[in-house]
């Protein structure tokens, strides 16, 4: 664990956590997605910025670090800071929620090529237009497979890399909101 946010055990740096706030705040309108969640703190952070109604954080919570998560721990955590989002779950590549509209998507989950891959297919469908996509641990040394993937779905020229600060890069859709 690096740090937290707000006492919730963290996985990313200080300046990925600045850098996300910011992209956060700039997503169009729309539901927020957490994809991995772990214990909530970029859940938090998205409920922050864009008020916990239109919140969507989803986990398997199959992984076991600290003691591992669930639920009912990443709900705790987060009425703690007042924040009741929608926590559901199941696999970051599940059915989306019927007729959700997404204006930004935060995917940090399993970190392998062919899940990313599951998940775009999953839910590009459901972006708005200008929708900002964030993804974390892009590192070719770590993370070689997802960060592979990541430059092949997200070269294409539908897609504008606006920034990437440590490992957390942000993509945002083409089209005006
Ligand atoms: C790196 S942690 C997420 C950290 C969190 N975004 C944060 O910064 O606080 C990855 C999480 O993804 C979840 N996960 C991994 N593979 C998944 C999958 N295929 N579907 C849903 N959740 C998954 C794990 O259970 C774990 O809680």
């Amino acid at each position: 664990m690096i740090d937290n946010y707000h006492g919730i055990p963290s996985m990313m740096h200080l300046e990925e956590r600045e850098w996300f706030l910011r992209c956060c705040g700039l997503a169009p309108l729309g539901a927020a997605v957490d994809l991995g969640a772990y214990r909530g703190a970029t859940a938090a952070m998205m409920c922050d910025v864009r008020g916990s109604d239109n919140v969507w954080v989803i986990d398997n919570w199959k992984m076991n670090q600290d003691g591992g998560s669930s639920a009912e721990i990443v709900a705790k955590n987060l009425e703690a800071l007042s924040h009741f989002p929608t926590i559901l779950t199941q696999r970051s590549d599940a059915t989306p929620p019927k007729g959700i509209r997404v204006g930004f998507l935060s995917i940090d989950s399993q970190h392998v090529g062919h899940v990313v891959v599951r998940e775009m297919e999953t839910w590009r469908p459901t972006l708005v237009p200008g929708a900002m996509v964030l993804l974390h641990d892009c590192d070719p040394h770590k993370y070689a497979s997802l960060t592979r993937m990541v430059d092949q779905i997200f070269g294409k020229p539908e897609w504008t890399l606006t920034g990437q600060v440590l490992s957390l890069r942000a993509y945002r859709l083409k089209g005006d909101a």
